[in-house]
């Protein structure tokens, strides 16, 4: 069983490579461990998701604005965070021998690089990228790349409420990069040290916080399954596993080929970032209600990164069937919504019409052209890569202006009128 399950992750990423969805980080130079760069059909993928998270999350609702923060911020935010002081490290062990390092949770006793079973002392390592801003490298001028999105949220906080007439309960998103120097990145694209995250906080009064985390785990589990991931459970975190900041977290864990593993984290952050950076930074961050009552409003956190829910959709969608890979994406997701083939390549008939359709269909759809090979060799290739439905135009089209849909799932075609293909398209994507 087990090989069977390394055996697939092997296979997803051996696909992954050979079609472009994501390659090792500078790869001719042998790429840098927990880097990785996405290729056409990934690049795609990532943003589907993340598109898909921001109709959801702000543009479908009245009481979520989105921000975009810069990445490297003003050191004293991390300072304030706790991210400085011992919040964000980790716990690592070194192997004696090859001095390979080790996550603490993580390990298992034996080196798994040489096989050594003696290890130096547990030790605390910040995991935060440092860097310098201007020409001096010297102590004044130390920055860091941030490890989460959601620090650019809460320094933008006061913005946000002289700026716009949101009002509490209100929601701040934002996608963006962020940095951890992991100490042992692993299992393809799940642990990284440069990802994206999508980040919402959500801002609540005291005592309603409950209610509201509450609600968005259930929110955000809907998410999922709306979007057919399939092998997906809610877990609550104890007390020792919880952030610094988190009174209460839940996540939402996918089964991975390498085990049950959080996608996302939905946090109860209470009031500690508005009341830290109040403190730190002197700026009154709390929050005055219609009926005059003032406080400092309570955070709550799904947080979530583009690049481990891709692996968990392209994991839940590999499948081998008899004589195909298929990528079973919910089309809302796939790169890819419609293949166009003319019937045979030579016949510059067939070819004409099917690029009137083709160029037609662009302009609605993510559209692909395929005149390449047989026809069996084009659904193939599309199915690889999770392209919902194909179409073919076919001897019949010249007749009657009707060509072969095929679903990717099932296989099963039906024709369909060239002037209805627009219609049964955004059916489909929004049934
Ligand atoms: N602001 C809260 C926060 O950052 P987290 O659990 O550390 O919480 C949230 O991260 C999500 O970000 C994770 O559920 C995961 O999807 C993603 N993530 C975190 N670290 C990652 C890494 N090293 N590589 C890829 N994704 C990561």
């Amino acid at each position: 069983m087990k090989k069977e399950k390394d055996d697939k992750l092997g296979k997803i990423v051996s696909l992954c490579k050979r079609r472009g969805f994501i390659f090792p980080g500078s790869d001719i130079y042998g790429g840098l461990s927990g880097f990785y760069d996405y290729g056409p059909f990934g690049t795609d993928l990532k943003f589907n998701i993340k598109q898909e998270w921001w109709k959801n999350i702000v543009q479908a609702r009245d009481d979520v604005v989105g921000i975009s923060a810069a990445i490297i911020m003003n050191p004293k935010v991390w300072e304030a965070s706790g991210h400085l002081s011992g919040g964000f490290t980790d716990i690592l062990v070194e192997c004696k021998k090859c001095h390979q390092r080790f996550k603490a949770d993580d390990f298992e006793g034996i080196c798994d690089n040489c096989g050594n079973k003696e290890f130096t002392e547990p030790r605390r390592f910040n995991t935060m990228f440092k860097t310098f801003v201007g020409p001096a490298e010297d102590s004044a001028s130390v920055s860091y790349l941030r490890p989460e999105t959601a620090a650019g949220i809460f320094v933008n906080f006061k913005n946000i409420l002289d700026s716009t007439r949101i009002k509490i309960p209100f929601g701040i998103a934002q996608i963006g990069k962020a940095f951890r120097n992991e100490v042992n990145p692993k299992d393809y694209i799940f642990r990284t040290r440069e990802f994206e995250q999508m980040e919402l906080e959500y801002f609540v009064k005291p005592g309603e916080d409950k209610k509201y985390f509450d609600e968005w785990v259930d929110l955000r589990f809907k998410w999922y399954k709306d979007l057919g991931l399939k092998n997906i459970r809610k877990r609550e975190q104890s007390k020792e596993e919880r952030a610094h900041y988190s009174s209460a977290t839940v996540d939402i864990e996918y089964e991975f080929p390498f085990g049950w593993k959080e996608i996302e984290g939905i946090a109860n952050r209470t009031d500690f970032d508005l009341k830290t950076h109040y403190e730190h930074s002197g700026q009154d961050l709390s929050y005055t209600d219609d009926s005059g009552e003032k406080f400092i409003p309570y955070v709550i956190e799904p947080s979530a990164g583009p690049e481990r829910l891709m692996l968990a959709f392209l994991c839940d969608a590999y499948e081998e069937e008899r004589n195909r890979v298929v990528l079973k994406l919910h089309p809302k997701l796939a790169p890819i919504k419609v293949a166009v083939f003319p019937l045979l390549a030579n016949k510059p008939k067939l070819i004409e019409k099917a690029k009137i359709i083709y160029n037609n269909l662009k302009k609605y759809f993510i559209t692909a052209w395929d005149d390449r090979g047989n026809i069996g060799k084009r659904y193939y290739s599309q199915d690889e890569i999770g392209t919902p439905w194909t179409i073919t135009c076919d001897f019949q089209t010249l007749e009657d202006d009707t060509v072969t849909v095929r679903d990717r799932d099932t296989t099963k075609q039906e024709r369909i009128k060239i002037e209805e293909l627009k219609n049964y398209f955004f059916q489909k994507l929004n049934e």
